[in-house]
């Protein structure tokens, strides 16, 4: 019903007249919805890691609790000291405290740089779901690259090369997520250094959004940035490897060749959040400034996923659900192309109709592929594997020796809600 007292001829800026909330947030509050109404969902529309943060992270910023004042706007010196630190130890990345960006998110980064650069972003796709809403906002012109299943959903160099070659002086932005959110699926060392050549060649920045890089399952995430280093902006923070996406921490780290954006993005972050909530710095210097306590955890982390990931792919393939094996972070990337006719036959001619249609019958809720640059029609779903109590996992995983994996019978003892999840998709799809 129409409040009076409303505005309903509010002039809203064309670029965000319509725009929906982000499709990761719509699933969940409508699969809190359906779980509140006492329905049994199975929330794997969710990108959050189900761990909780590392203890000595909180209890550091117990202690820093009382920090109030503003600190400054490009972030706290010793926090930026321990991410360029935290390059050189884990990436072998050498950066200063001065080519550091603190932000509340590295989304709010991505929003800052696409607003103070004047250029096409490239974006990959499948890719995840901020990245063109935000330029959309900024009013910014974007250009998809379609990456093919067959290539596991990554780029390649001539694919690169293909749409800088189009226009070599275009201004360009291009996004490398790796683990990629929506497939995790990563790239090799040797995969890197060609898609950096291609880089240089057309002297294009990179983003290389590296949020899942600590969750590589094996440990050996490389960074872009070793390769390609003048045009390269490392991205990351705290929201997926230390379970901290509430915190609201992120990190831009610049080669000085690009010191002039960082600076723009400072002027504007000074002009509109002023700086990062100062206890969460403080706390975030423990967490990149690593130790056994931080180790361990991404240990138990890392075989958890990676079992899990193993788990679910192989069941999910042997259903007949294509997915490519992930290397990394949380996610698999379904494609239900095998189930084209059947799903004609019952009205279901989109991902989005598809997705909609599994939530009702059986409580899981994926997000169509859709939502991450895909084609409406075509069958593709993201499923997080992370509804599981990650506390209790977690303590779990401690009780078994480093050296050994995680056996089968844990991730049934353990994740069965998770797994009852995975069998129910596959049950549905049979069935219909
Ligand atoms: C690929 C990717 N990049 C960036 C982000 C943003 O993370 P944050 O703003 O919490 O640092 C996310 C969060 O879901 C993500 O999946």
């Amino acid at each position: 019903m129409q409040n009076n007292n409303s505005f309903s001829d509010l002039s809203l800026n064309l670029n965000v007249r319509g725009m929906p909330l982000s499709a990761t947030l719509y699933i969940n509050e409508l699969s809190n919805k359906l779980k509140q109404q006492g329905k049994k969902v199975y929330k794997f529309g969710l990108g959050q890691s189900p761990f909780p943060v590392p203890k000595v992270v909180v209890d550091e910023l117990r202690i820093n609790a009382f920090q109030k004042d503003y600190l400054e706007v490009i972030g706290l010196k010793p926090l930026r000291e321990a991410v360029a630190e935290y390059h050189s130890r884990r990436n072998d990345i050498q950066r200063s405290a001065e080519n550091v960006l603190i932000g509340p998110g590295s989304k709010e980064l991505m929003f800052l740089l696409q607003f103070v650069y004047y250029g096409e972003l490239v974006i990959p796709t499948p890719s995840w779901v901020s990245y063109a809403p935000q330029a959309k906002i900024i009013g910014r012109q974007i250009a998809w690259i379609k990456t093919k299943e067959k290539n596991k959903w990554r780029l390649l160099p001539e694919e690169l090369h293909h749409i800088c070659e189009k226009d070599n002086y275009r201004p360009r932005i291009v996004i490398l997520n790796y683990p990629s959110n929506p497939t995790g699926v990563s790239y090799s060392s040797e995969e890197l250094q060609e898609l950096a050549d291609v880089a240089r060649r057309h002297r294009v920045i990179l983003l290389s959004d590296e949020i899942y890089g600590e969750l590589t399952f094996k440990g050996d995430h490389c960074s872009i940035a070793s390769y390609y280093p003048e045009g390269t902006i490392l991205s990351g923070g705290l929201s997926k490897w230390c379970g901290a996406g509430g915190w609201r921490l992120g990190t831009f780290t610049f080669p000085d060749s690009l010191s002039s954006l960082m600076n723009g993005m400072a002027a504007v972050a000074s002009e509109t959040f002023t700086s990062t909530s100062a206890p969460i710095q403080y706390a975030a210097i423990k967490a990149f400034g690593g130790g056994i306590e931080i180790e361990r955890y991404l240990w138990n982390a890392r075989k958890i996923l990676s079992a899990l990931a193993k788990h679910t792919h192989n069941f999910l393939s042997n259903g007949g659900i294509e997915c490519p094996k992930p290397d990394g972070a949380f996610y698999l990337f379904l494609n239900f192309k095998n189930f084209s006719e059947k799903l004609k036959s019952r009205n279901l001619f989109t991902g989005m109709d598809l997705t909609t249609r599994l939530l009702e019958d059986t409580g899981v809720a994926l997000l169509p592929g859709s939502v991450f640059g895909r084609p409406e029609e075509e069958y593709t779903a993201r499923l997080s594997y992370v509804d599981f109590d990650g506390a209790k996992v977690m303590a779990a995983a401690e009780t078994i020796r480093p050296e050994d994996p995680i056996p089968d019978d844990f991730i049934n003892a353990h994740c069965s809600h998770l797994l009852g999840g995975i069998k129910a998709i596959v049950g549905w799809i049979k069935s219909l």
